[in-house]
């Protein structure tokens, strides 16, 4: 009875065990040697029946079994054309607290999620692979889980399976902010402003375009930095508008002049800002042009004093969701993402001393408003309870907009990678030495007379965990997800939740 059991359960293992891995192949082999096993062993079983003794035909399919097996448990570390094919590459831990996870979608209807305290979440996909639908779900689950939220939209698309109709229909009763250039009349008035001190209006000001001349830079720095200080010990409200207006050097003295009657600065400090005024009036004032072109155009409008601010929204409990448009404006969404990613930094500052609960920060097509200050934030925000997903189409997009440093230190800031499918051979290669190698042997076999010689080769070599051919042919909505926070790696069928 206990080798008819045993028998029995190895015929199970036999043909479920690879089934439960990916591969059809492998499944298909496993299943029809699951039935060849079988077979056999009622066969063996027949005899042992009648001789319940030493049976040579039960013992060699035992044998072959047992060779299985350990084949199977050596199948990474030999790169021979196996038996059966057992690819070990899933690694999913059971899930401890499903409160504090998202789910991102399945592997064999097992569910795979991430952490709402993930260390960052990288999400690469070529155009039209789900990213938008993999994000939903972090979506979905900030909303389900009452989550303050800031999303940056940078591909500002409005129709059907666009970000904008997503949060819509998932908000719920969320307070819900949204900052729409692609509406601009219909917008949330915006004031990245508001709650900022001198040096971040400086960096926010500073960060709105590009700076050829350090020298330029840093004197358009100190005036800036100067006046903001002036503005604020005149408890003046920080917009756009108040700035601009007070830009100018005759303003600024007028200013200076005022405090030092009320007796706010000493005449000491007065006479400092009339020495910034006369070392960095000029060049700041030249300067001033970039921030008047982007307050006197179309998107001006959205910029306003009452305008709402990234941390005033998160305080509010509410969802904040910017949506840029690149194909209409594509150099004020840059400015106005790369202003979205610095007001988010002041925001995480301030959350960091106040508050404990957790934050997502959600951002698509990174590439339209990359700057250096993305990393700053993903930095900062950790500490923060604030878990950033950022999304692009591909690791040549970062090259692109920030250059390869940029692309290294996402990757570096990000513990956490879901990748989609990828188009390019070179992106897929990328990919694929980010996900990393493993150690295996390479056999090679003598024919001679198409018979095997007996002779051959073997080598040690690293190959891929995850093949290049393997990123390039993954379908819409499949993904291929690891985590350096969980140690976990899978292939999976991104969730679709709306
Ligand atoms: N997991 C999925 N299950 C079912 N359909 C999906 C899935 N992921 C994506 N799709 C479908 O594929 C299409 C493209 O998806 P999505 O908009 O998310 O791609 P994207 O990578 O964000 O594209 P883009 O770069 O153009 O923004 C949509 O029609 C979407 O419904
Ligand atoms: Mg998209």
């Amino acid at each position: 009875m206990i080798l008819v059991g045993l028998s029995l359960v190895f015929v199970v293992i036999c043909a479920c065990y690879p089934a439960y891995y990916k591969s059809p192949i492998f499944t298909y082999k496993g299943i029809w040697i699951g039935f060849l096993e079988s077979f056999s062993i009622i066969q063996a079983i027949k005899k042992v029946a009648f001789e319940p003794f030493l049976n040579h035909i039960f013992f060699f399919h035992i044998s072959l079994l047992i060779i299985l097996i350990i084949e199977h448990s050596y199948n990474n570390a030999l790169d021979i054309e196996p038996i059966i094919t057992f690819k070990k590459k899933t690694r999913v831990k059971k899930l401890s607290d499903k409160n504090n996870q998202t789910v991102i979608g399945y592997k064999h209807h097992k569910e795979i999620s991430t952490s709402d305290n993930a260390k960052h979440i990288f999400v690469c996909g070529t155009t039209g692979s789900g990213k938008t639908v993999l994000l939903s779900n972090y979506i979905e689950s900030a909303i389900k889980k009452n989550y303050p939220m800031l999303i940056v939209d940078g591909k500002g698309d409005t129709g059907e399976g666009s970000i904008l109709e997503i949060v819509k229909n998932m908000r719920g009763n969320r307070k819900l902010y949204i900052v729409n250039m692609s509406d601009i009349l219909s917008s949330y008035p915006y004031n990245p402003f508001k709650n900022a001190t001198a040096t971040i209006v400086k960096d926010m000001l500073i960060n709105l375009t590009e700076w050829s001349e350090e020298h330029y830079k840093s004197n358009t720095e100190r005036y800036i930095q100067r006046l903001v200080h002036l503005l604020e010990l005149n408890k003046q409200e920080l917009s756009f508008e108040t700035l601009l207006e007070f830009f100018t050097p005759d303003r600024l003295i007028e200013l200076s002049s005022e405090l030092v009657k009320k007796e706010l600065i000493t005449k000491q400090e007065h006479s400092n800002t009339l020495e910034i005024i006369k070392a960095s009036g000029n060049i700041a004032v030249n300067a001033s042009a970039r921030f008047t072109t982007i307050a006197e155009s179309d998107i001006g409008k959205i910029f306003t004093k009452s305008g709402i601010d990234i941390y005033s929204a998160l305080s509010k409990n509410a969802i904040i969701l910017f949506v840029l448009n690149p194909l209409i404006y594509p150099e004020t969404t840059a400015i106005m993402g790369r202003l979205a990613v610095i007001d988010a930094k002041k925001a995480v500052s301030k959350l960091y001393t106040e508050r404990k609960e957790r934050v997502f920060f959600i951002f698509d097509e990174i590439n339209t408003y990359a700057s250096p200050v993305l990393i700053d934030l993903f930095n900062k925000s950790r500490s923060a309870n604030v878990t950033c997903v950022a999304a692009t189409q591909s690791l040549s997009d970062l090259d692109f907009a920030c250059g390869e440093a940029f692309r290294e230190q996402v990757i570096e800031n990000c513990n956490n990678y879901i990748v989609l499918r990828q188009n390019s051979a070179k992106n897929a290669e990328e990919w694929a030495k980010i996900f990393g190698t493993v150690e295996g042997l390479s056999v090679t076999y003598q024919l001679g007379d198409d018979k095997p010689t007996g002779r051959g080769s073997a080598r040690k070599e690293r190959r891929f965990i995850y093949h290049p051919d393997e990123i390039k042919r993954l379908k819409t909505g499949e993904a291929i997800y690891m985590s350096k926070d969980t140690d976990e790696q899978a292939e999976i069928k991104v969730r679709k939740g709306f």
